[in-house]
């Protein structure tokens, strides 16, 4: 019999390692308590939210807050950054500069990217089966990286031999995010990545002003530049910081997550391969059951109920996207991976003011690569289990070893 514990006990072994690589079946000890519960004990949180229902609802709830107000002006490098972009801030910022950045960043853009995706996909695949053609290959750094950072790269207008440079920075930023554990050391690697990577902004911000392209930051510089995007440089650099952390950070382990539960069912590989409509399924699905984004936070702005708990004023809540997806009210056996379930509508990509304005973006490469992959590599196969990252707000793997077969 399992031992269910209280949400406290459930909280402090997320936060271990084994928690941190296997959440599942604490999300389900989770469920068993209901679908938002109290953690008193945490010095951090004042509760979990679970339930689908309830991460829903809160992600709508405007009173439950996220973000915080401008940087002060002696704030650390990172702490600039972040606070200048609209994941960071409160309203009426986020939503004045989501406004700009939706100015420029349209679907019409996204489609038109389109065909990049598919000439990125098929490019790297050469180069994967070069790589590949006598032994395993790492599948996360050689193609999951790859795609989104340089889709990435197409949209901003950043040059793709830059890439490399931004990997180790962006990952600094990513481990200065993640939930819990932020030790000097991070603090300082992330700051000096934060300066790097907000004077190469600069600097290319600077170049599309005087030479614009048709990229994502002549576009924007556009709207700043017109005066009615209302958005400042400074802000500009924040965000772009924020869009190229947030769009392949989650990407890479959307393409990576996918691997395993295809790789164990080669009858759904064959119709991936041939059917957009399978394509589209499987993407839905893998985000659903192994959803990259598991956790957000909200502050309650005032004593709110959810789920007939209140949460008190100034509580910090723990939002898991991961256990609503998993949650046994919205979808029958939430464990069992099924692309044919009537209803994948999971919540990785948020809800509400703050919904991830890359989702079109993110599905689009999930769509189009996954595919591709599979007719170009049929017999793909795990040379070795591949290893999951640390990682508890975004899950995915650290390295996955592959023989492409042939
Ligand atoms: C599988 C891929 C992705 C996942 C799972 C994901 C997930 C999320 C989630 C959960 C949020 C909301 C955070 C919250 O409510 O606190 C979010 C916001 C955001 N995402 Fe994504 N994302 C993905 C890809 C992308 C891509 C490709 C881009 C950019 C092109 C992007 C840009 C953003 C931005 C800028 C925000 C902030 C929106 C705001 O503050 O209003 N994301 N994403």
């Amino acid at each position: 019999m399992t031992i269910i514990g209280t949400a406290d006990e459930i909280l402090a072994e997320l936060q271990t390692d084994a928690g941190r690589r296997a959440p599942y079946p604490l999300y389900e000890r989770l469920h068993a308590l209901g679908p938002v519960n109290l953690t008193p004990a945490s010095p951090a949180y004042a509760a979990v939210a679970n339930g689908y229902a309830a991460v829903d609802q809160i992600l709508r709830d405007p009173r439950f807050v996220k973000g915080g107000p401008p940087p002060a002006p002696d704030a650390d490098p990172i702490t600039t950054a972040l606070s200048n972009s609209m994941m960071f801030r409160t309203e009426p910022d986020h939503g004045r500069m989501r406004r700009a950045f939706h100015a420029a960043f349209t679907p019409r853009r996204v489609a038109a990217l389109e065909p990049e995706i598919t000439a990125l996909t098929d490019d790297l695949l050469d180069r994967l089966a070069g790589l590949g053609s006598d032994g395993p290959v790492d599948f996360i750094a050689e193609f999951g990286y790859l795609l989104p950072a340089g889709v990435m790269s197409a949209l901003l207008g950043i040059p793709a031999p830059d890439l490399d440079w931004f990997r180790t920075r962006v990952q600094r930023v990513e481990d200065y995010l993640d939930f819990g554990g932020r030790t000097p050391e991070k603090v300082a690697a992330a700051n000096n990545a934060a300066t790097e990577m907000s004077e190469y902004y600069a600097s290319l911000i600077a170049a599309r002003r005087s030479k614009p392209g048709d990229d994502l930051i002549s576009a924007l510089v556009q709207v700043i530049d017109a005066g009615d995007g209302d958005l400042t440089d400074e802000e500009l650099i924040g965000n772009l910081l924020v869009l190229f952390n947030a769009s392949f950070v989650t990407t890479i382990n959307l393409l990576g997550n996918a691997i395993p539960p295809l790789l164990e069912r080669p009858e759904l590989v064959k119709a991936l391969a041939s059917d957009p409509a399978v394509a589209e399924a499987c993407v839905e699905e893998v985000l659903r059951w192994d959803g990259t984004a598991q956790l957000v936070v909200r502050t309650a702005s005032e004593d709110l109920e959810v789920a007939g708990v209140t949460i008190p004023e100034g509580g910090l809540v723990l939002v898991i996207l991961g256990a609503a997806n998993r949650d046994p009210a919205r979808f029958p056996n939430p464990e069992v991976f099924d692309v044919e379930r009537p209803d994948k509508r999971h919540i990785t990509f948020g809800a509400g003011p703050y919904f991830c304005i890359g989702a079109v973006l993110a599905r689009a490469e999930g769509r189009l690569a996954l595919p591709r992959l599979f007719q170009r590599f049929p017999d793909l196969a795990l040379a070795s289990p591949p290893v999951q990252s640390a990682g508890l707000a975004l899950r995915g793997f650290a390295t996955m070893p592959v023989v492409l077969g042939n």
